[in-house]
């Protein structure tokens, strides 16, 4: 695909697809709940579509109709022995929390993705399972993808999160859901907490004091309606854009603003953009609402401990943003990033030096020296990973050239429309 280099600034308000966590989440959730739920608002790209064919795979009959899902909720042990094995595609998420839940039923599964996915670590969660009492299989010692899962009668355990990641304490929590006992997840930096909050509109008991969240087992779960609100991580990409773009002024409208999901608007903030935040109401326990950001001079700051798991999908335009920014931009304690779709932090170095920014890769983060104003466009490949393309075609605000975007069907995971938002924006 051929991208022009975009000359104006980014004008206009638009909201963005429903948040991808949050609709993961609901669809699991649903299966699980007793009676049916229906979804407004589901984000309808790839790794939620996973999601969805997973659970039908399953036995759970979900209706889907654009952005409407009902799921016909079986119970806690309503899932039925899938009959052939389950393509989870690209989605980690996906992967991740299923196995959670599938460690509590009575069946055995064949788990397997993608050329990505099938590179990803999944004993992050398969120890703490094991531990529970399910059983793994697996390529790499059970290590990858593809993997056979056998639920049994699972034990509460308490676990402290090695990894600083959502989806390994979400896993736990779910399989907690079925386990004799209280389960406790300790979490010693805090990440997104979607889980905990949905949990709670189905109707669990979840209960957090300090950095341990506790759940009981044996809970029943009660279908609800849900409103996704737009997902902060796809708004980012033109909420980034807006800053770095002298002159532009836009507002992203309807967007999730849960406070463990903000961290790119308080580093925008940090780095001198002209932001506003206004809630403008709560879907379920989750605050939506808008921002409006405009063109601004920014300088290079430091991103790191808490900071991370706040934007972890977000570093890679966070760095293109840095080398518009004056002065030097430092991001650490940001390993996780090596662990996504692809290795982000050689992605976005590579992709950046390319470009003619001076950038240096670390073991846990990258080092970008700010303020250059024009990049070199050419082609550049997005790594298959929807994150990394968007980086890139938001470039063609920063070049006086062309950019070649190869693969960048792989935006369709996260963001389906977003070319077509991005032209709205970027007339
Ligand atoms: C997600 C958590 C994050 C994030 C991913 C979605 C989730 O991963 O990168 O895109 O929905 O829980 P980790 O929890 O592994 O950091």
């Amino acid at each position: 695909m051929v991208i022009s280099e975009k000359k104006n600034p980014l004008v206009g308000s638009m909201t963005v697809p429903g948040d991808k966590s949050i609709s993961h989440r609901s669809v699991m959730l649903a299966a699980l709940a007793n009676g049916t739920t229906t979804i407004e608002g589901f984000l309808t790209g790839e790794d939620c579509l996973s999601t969805i064919d997973a659970f039908r795979k399953m036995g759970i009959q979900i209706n889907q109709s654009g952005t409407c899902v009902t799921v016909h909720g079986k119970g806690m042990y309503g899932l039925q022995q899938a009959i052939e094995p389950i393509n989870l595609g690209n989605s980690g998420t996906t992967t991740r929390l299923l196995l959670g839940i599938l460690a509590g039923t009575p069946h055995h599964y064949c788990l397997y993705g993608d050329e990505s996915l099938s590179v990803r670590p999944m004993d992050r969660v398969t120890i703490p399972l094991t531990e529970m009492g399910a059983t793994f299989d697996g390529n790499d010692q059970g290590r990858l993808l593809p993997l056979s899962v056998r639920g049994r009668k699972l034990q509460a355990i308490e676990y402290t999160l090695p990894v600083n990641s959502a989806q390994v304490k979400s896993a736990i929590l779910l399989a907690g859901l079925f386990a004799k006992g209280t389960t406790k997840v300790i979490e010693p930096v805090q990440t997104r907490d979607h889980t905990e909050r949905l949990l709670k509109a189905f109707g669990a008991t979840v209960n957090k004091t300090g950095d341990t969240i506790a759940i009981e087992g044996n809970q029943t779960l009660h279908g609800i309606h849900i409103e996704v609100p737009g997902d902060l991580s796809s708004a980012a990409f033109f909420l980034c854009a807006a800053a770095m773009k002298q002159d532009s002024n836009i507002t992203m409208k309807d967007i999730g603003l849960n406070p463990t999901r903000t961290g790119v608007i308080d580093v925008l903030q940090r780095m001198g953009a002209t932001i506003e935040v206004h809630v403008t109401r709560y879907i379920g326990d989750e605050p939506v609402g808008d921002i409006h950001v405009q063109g601004s001079r920014l300088h290079g700051i430091t991103i790191d401990g808490e900071d991370i798991p706040r934007l972890i999908d977000e570093l890679p335009i966070i760095a293109l943003v840095a080398s518009q920014a004056e002065g030097t931009t430092v991001i650490k304690d940001a390993e996780e990033l090596r662990y996504k779709e692809t290795d982000r932090i050689q992605a976005v170095v590579d992709t950046l030096s390319n470009m003619g920014v001076t950038i240096k890769g670390t073991k846990d983060g990258m080092v970008i020296t700010g303020q250059t104003t024009l990049l070199r466009g050419g082609e550049y490949d997005s790594y298959k990973d929807h994150r990394i393309g968007m980086m890139i075609a938001i470039a063609s605000l920063c070049t006086n050239e062309a950019i070649t975007l190869t693969n960048h069907e792989c935006i369709n995971i996260s963001y389906p429309t977003f070319f077509t938002d991005f032209n709205e924006l970027a007339q």
